[in-house]
């Protein structure tokens, strides 16, 4: 045969493969998002996310101390509060001796060069389970920037690095940037959640919360998974609002938009790779189905080569031990 362009040349032995491979993987791109709870010497398995916990603060302390030392150094902090602390207004969010904001103090204190992100959001805190103020079943949007930019200065006191406002209400990114400028805080980074949609694949997070909406969805404020136009307006607003990083969520099913926000902004791109989509995984790795850590790492790879510079993962630690391996 008389073949010019042989592509296999390139794929021949592992040295040639390596030497022309495009995207590399690092411990760098990850972010570690955990979850807090309530008490002392607890780990709760999230059943719908197999080998994620909540744990306790003295329990994630050393969780995070040997994610340290696998070579992570930013985490994303969520907490699981009972029913008791909840109430309209997400008010726990904002208190400096409640659950939250004393591990977020307490990781800055143990770990000072540990990144922290905080998310902005009111529902773990909000007996509705919406991310808003509820009125009258409607999520109330100006109302509820005022609970976002006061959960976002007592975050900043408790230590936070970055905030992370995940609610998708209007207007919040600057809102929440002249508030913290306001407030003494020029250098806490906002990674917005700039192209989050309202997607079947946070089930499992909401588990892991107990923060499913008591009514109706998130229809009026996450996006419509089938637009990908209006990531570009939502993505303009958070430049002009003063975002250091936007972010897309979901990411595998997302892979579009993040190569599209790649494409058109030069602010780092965060993908958040979902709770439902690592239960996927998981799941069909329990099943015997596919071999779960080549997919857990293919999926991560394939988000990086579509132009993420920053993954939010659950895969974060065992994904770090596969690349220090
Ligand atoms: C809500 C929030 C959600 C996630 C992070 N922050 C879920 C939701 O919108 O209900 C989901 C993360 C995941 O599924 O891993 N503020």
């Amino acid at each position: 045969m008389n073949i010019i362009r042989r592509p296999r040349r390139n794929r021949q032995s592992a040295a040639i493969r390596d030497m022309v491979q495009e995207t590399r993987l690092s411990v760098h791109d990850f972010i570690y998002p955990m979850f807090v709870m309530e008490g002392e010497n607890v780990r709760s398995e999230v059943v719908s996310m197999p080998g994620v916990a909540r744990f306790s603060k003295d329990l994630l302390l050393d969780e995070i101390g040997q994610c340290v030392d696998l070579g992570l150094r930013t985490f994303a902090l969520f907490p699981n509060l009972p029913e008791s602390r909840k109430d309209k207004y997400a008010t726990e969010s904002q208190n400096p001796d409640g659950l939250y904001l004393q591990t977020v103090r307490a990781i800055k204190d143990r770990f000072p060069d540990v990144v922290v992100m905080t998310d902005i959001a009111m529902d773990p805190y909000s007996s509705d389970g919406h991310d808003g103020i509820v009125e009258n079943g409607q999520i109330l949007n100006d109302e509820t920037l005022e609970v976002l930019g006061k959960m976002a200065v007592a975050q900043a006191q408790a230590g936070a690095d970055i905030v992370g406002p995940s609610d998708m209400m209007d207007g919040r990114v600057g809102y929440i940037r002249q508030t913290l400028d306001t407030q003494g805080f020029k250098n806490v980074s906002i990674m917005a959640y700039t192209a989050k949609y309202a997607s079947a694949f946070y089930g499992p997070f909401r588990d892991a919360l107990d923060s499913a909406p008591r009514f109706g969805d998130k229809k009026t404020y996450q996006m419509n998974p089938a637009n990908s136009r209006e990531a570009l307006i939502e993505a303009d607003l958070d430049l002009a609002e003063g975002a250091d990083f936007l972010m897309v969520k979901p990411a595998l099913a997302y892979l579009d938009i993040i190569k599209l926000l790649n494409d058109h902004y030069h602010l780092p791109i965060a993908a958040y790779n979902v709770s439902g989509e690592y239960a996927m995984i998981k799941a069909a790795a329990q099943n015997g189905w596919l071999d779960g850590e080549r997919a857990m790492m293919e999926s991560l790879m394939a988000m990086k080569r579509a132009g993420a510079n920053v993954i939010l993962t659950y895969f974060a630690k065992e994904a770090a031990g596969v690349l220090g391996a």
